[in-house]
This record gives C-alpha cells, structure tokens and sequence, in this order.
C-alpha cells in the first residue's frame, strides 16, 4: 500500500466525516430506510458511518491501495450492511438506489472525457426522484483565488505529519496539479519520507448543471460547503452540488 494512503487518516484525522453525513441526511433525505451508493469511498471514513444510519449502502473504490484500506475499515467496523466495490460505476451491477453521494473532491477527480459517463451512469442507477450530493471544489471561485504553496502538520496518535503543497493552476486550464510532500514522524520508527501528486479537474456551475440534466436529473442546487444553508457564491472555493432526478 502505497504511504498517502497508509497515512490518509492522519492526514484528515480532522475533518468533520460526521457532519458530511449530517448533511447528507438534512438536504437528501437519507435515512433508515434509504439504499445509499457511495462514489470514491477512500479509506472509508464515511462508508461506515454511512452503514451506520442507512438501509444498505454500496461503496465504489477504484484505486487498489484505498479499496484494500476501505475493505480493511469496513471489516473492522463490522459493517455488514456496506458493499465493497473497485468496479467503476460505469459498470457497476447494482442499481435501485435512492440517495448517492461523492464526499470530499470525488467530482474533482473525474477527467472532462468521463463526466457524461460517470454522471450517467449515477443517474440510471438512481430510482426516479433519487438524491446526489456532492462536495467539490468550484471553477470560478479556484479561478479568483488559487490554491497557493502551504505546509501543514497533523498530528494524530502520536504520529506528527508534516505536508507540503505546492499547486500547479493551469490558468483557463481547468485543473489543478497538487504535489505533496510528506515527512511523518512516529515514537521508535526512522523519519518517513514521501510523495504524492494529485491532478484535479475542476467544473464550473454551467457545466455541472448541464451534465446533471442530460443525465435525468431535473433539480440541481448549489450550496457554500462552509454553510449548506446559503446559496453558494462566485467566491464559495467549495460547494455542495445537490441533484434530484426526475
Ligand atoms: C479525496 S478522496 C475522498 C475519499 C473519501 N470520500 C473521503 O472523504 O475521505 C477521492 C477518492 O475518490 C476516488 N476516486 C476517484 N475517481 C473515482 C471513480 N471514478 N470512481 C470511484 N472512486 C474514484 C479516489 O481513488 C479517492 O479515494
């Protein structure tokens, strides 16, 4: 398993994976008796919270590493009621779903070629009048205000973690290219050095809400992720997309 992912809860040992979920229930409806696909599960942070409050979810992971962590998480949460998949949803033989979600960038990950794809294949897999929500980074806000050099250091059980960002914004390019690089430091272990590089793609509202309603879908919002009460803004760097289909 490559390091990013071994240390991947280190890093976001602090964000707030149960107010996502909370926020998934309060704009979907998702609940006790919803059926829940869950896009790009990582390490399973929400995956199992998810399994916790819903029916039956199914989880699509397609890198290797976090599909083993993920499928590591689950068994150790005992989640009974989620369903592990590395199959691409473009693919996956599942369907009947009433609420989909794709917490933290997943959309950001998608390369133009494949949106219509990827959003499709959501959309059949939904029942009519199913729910999406999604958090992303948005367009015109990146655009406005570029992501910059940054370090951060994390520290979780006893593990200190210290990331360097250096973001490479390709003006007008829509994308992003985040090289990160780690130094980890834990008791009794020699310091661990490592890289990873992230590229993201970034959608512009127009071009979400397009791709959405070929996709079936007939309500599409926007809401500030800091806020998902407010409407999001030109200058929300972050946004919830919420979709219903038709
Ligand atoms: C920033 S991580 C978020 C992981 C997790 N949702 C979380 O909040 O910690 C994005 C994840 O999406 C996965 N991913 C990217 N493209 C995907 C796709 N087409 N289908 C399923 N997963 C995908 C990546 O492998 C990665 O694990």
């Amino acid at each position: 398993m490559r390091p990013f992912v071994r240390h991947y809860d280190t890093l976001f040992a602090d964000k707030d994976y149960d107010s996502d979920v909370v926020t998934l229930a309060t704009l979907t409806g998702a609940g006790a008796t919803s059926r829940v696909l869950e896009l790009g599960a990582g390490t399973g942070s929400h995956s199992h919270r998810l399994g916790r409050f819903c029916r039956e979810v199914v989880s699509v992971e397609i890198d290797a590493d976090f599909h083993s962590a993920c499928a590591a998480r689950l068994q150790a949460a005992d989640s009974r009621n989620v369903t592990l998949y590395a199959t691409p949803v473009e693919e996956l033989p599942e369907t009947g779903f009433d609420v989909a979600a794709a917490f933290f960038h997943v959309l950001n990950y998608i390369p133009p070629a494949a949106r219509a794809g990827f959003v499709g294949a959501i959309g059949e897999r939904l029942v009519a009048g199913g729910r999406f929500l999604a958090d992303l980074w948005h367009a015109e806000a990146v655009e406005r205000d570029p992501p910059r050099e940054e370090t951060r250091t994390k520290r979780a059980g006893g593990v200190r973690l210290l990331q360097r960002i250096s973001p490479r914004y390709v003006p007008g390019g829509a994308e992003v290219e985040l090289d990160y690089s780690f130094e980890v430091e834990a008791p009794g272990r020699p310091v661990e050095r490592f890289d990873e590089r992230l590229r993201l793609h970034l959608w512009t509202r127009p071009a979400l809400e397009a791709t959405f309603r070929a996709a079936g879908f007939s309500h599409i919002e926007f809401r500030d992720w800091r806020d998902s009460r407010r409407a999001a803004g030109s200058v929300s760097w972050r946004v919830w997309l919420y979709a219903r289909k038709s």
